[in-house]
């Protein structure tokens, strides 16, 4: 198993006055977390998903727990920065999808203490399902009642479509027919171009028969253009890459291939990357489940150092084991300008900060205030490395940096 380089430590330790100030912070309500940020610390913490400024870098990845309208408010009323919709099986007109054995209901989540083999304990979520469990109609409508109440808040559909094996052609008509209606319903709101991610799960990431290195490499290549090719307008589209199962150093490639500087993709941003397949596990009479832990974050943050020098060439969402500020930070350190997650908000609520508040604001109020691996707490800690005192410093200016300063 491969080891990424931490570039932070352990635990933050920053100057006393901010210490003082972010155990005060921790243990109380906060209702406005980034204006006080902005004038407690004099820090910035906002950034970007895809086209959209996002008020923090912390957002709902795709999966169960945005699959209803009700997920979605609480999300908005957590102050998260954005939510990502479960993801839909593409339809063609005549309501048939190719992936239709995707269709999975499976209400049962476990949520698992993990020890990584790199000897890290975390959570993970044992699952067995797969992509949204209702129609394509269904999806619309969902979709339809959650940006009615977003206001300016990104909501992002999510889509599966057809993907061929070596000797069949791609379904377009899935492509077209899928895209269209999602964007009749991203109009009716909005009036900027639709942003969607595209989702290559961990149940494509591979086997061992041979040709899987140049399928997953011809998907990846393909899928962007026939999405936008399917309508008539720009559609700006985030593409959540897989983690191959075959070795390491693919991932590696995948990078290199798809985010180093030559590249020409035609995906605007990149989600890196979906969680790792363990072919052997059983779960609920299914042998080969995901996981994710610290396994999956080992895995993500060392491919993404594949770019550290130049940086990655498209915008990076990082996904995977995102359980604290420290943890985004070390994403951001390699490019990413936010991250979203799925297993933080399932696990302990005895891991949250102290507050009386909604899970998913507890949760958001762990990631920015605690005092030891908070997002506030790093951003002290790097400001400070960085010999700037108090200075007014940014959250994206991390995603800048040349890591290395930080450990000279
Ligand atoms: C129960 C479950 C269901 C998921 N379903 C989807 C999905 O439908 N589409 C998708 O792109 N990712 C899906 N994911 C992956 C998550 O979006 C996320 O990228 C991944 O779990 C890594 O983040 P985490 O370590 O915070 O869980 C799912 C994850 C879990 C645990």
């Amino acid at each position: 198993m491969v080891k990424p380089r931490y570039f932070l430590p352990q635990e933050f330790e920053v100057s006393e006055e901010f210490q003082k100030a972010l155990n005060e912070d921790y243990n109380r309500l906060i209702e406005e977390p980034e204006s006080h940020i902005k004038d407690r610390y004099n820090i910035d913490v906002s950034s970007f998903y895809g086209p959209f400024k996002i008020k923090n870098p912390f957002g709902k990845a795709s999966g169960q727990l945005s699959t209803n309208k009700g997920q979605v408010m609480a999300d908005i009323e957590g102050g998260l920065g954005f939510t990502v919709l479960k993801t839909v099986i593409a339809e063609d007109q005549d309501k048939k999808a190719e992936m239709d054995q995707w269709k999975i209901h499976a209400p049962k989540m476990v949520v698992e203490k993990l020890v990584s083999k790199n000897g890290e304990e975390g959570y993970s979520v044992v699952w067995k399902g797969r992509g949204w469990e209702k129609s394509l109609d269904d999806y619309l409508d969902f979709f339809d009642q959650c940006l009615a109440v977003a206001g300016e808040y990104p909501i992002i559909p999510s889509v599966k479509y057809h993907l061929p094996g070596p000797s069949e052609e791609y379904k377009l008509s899935e492509y077209t027919y899928t895209t269209q209606k999602l964007l009749e319903v991203w109009k009716k709101h909005k009036n900027e171009d639709m942003v969607m991610e595209k989702d290559f799960s961990p149940t494509f990431a591979g086997t061992d028969v041979a040709g899987q290195k140049d399928m997953i490499i011809s998907w990846l290549q393909d899928v962007p253009r026939l999405i936008k090719q399917s309508v008539d307008e720009p559609i700006h589209l985030g593409v959540k890459m897989m983690n191959a199962t075959l070795e390491d150093e693919f991932q590696r490639e995948l990078v290199r291939e798809f985010l180093g500087k030559d590249s020409s993709w035609l995906a605007d941003f990149a989600i890196c990357f979906n969680r790792l397949f363990d072919h052997n596990k059983e779960f609920e009479g299914k042998v080969g489940v995901a996981y994710g832990g610290y396994d999956l974050s080992d895995r993500n943050l060392w491919a993404l150092e594949e770019v550290l020098d130049d940086k990655p060439s498209r915008q990076v969402s990082a996904t995977g084991n995102i359980c604290s500020g420290k943890m985004m930070l070390e994403y951001a350190l390699r490019g990413a300008v936010n991250g979203q997650m799925h297993t933080f908000f399932q696990i302990p609520q005895s891991e949250y900060a102290p507050i009386d508040a909604s899970r998913t604001r507890k949760a958001v109020h762990e990631l920015l205030f605690n005092p030891q691996k908070g997002l506030v707490a790093g951003l002290i800690y790097i400001r400070e490395k960085l010999g700037k005192g108090t200075e007014p410093f940014t959250f994206l200016e991390v995603t800048d940096l040349n890591p290395y300063v930080l450990v000279k």
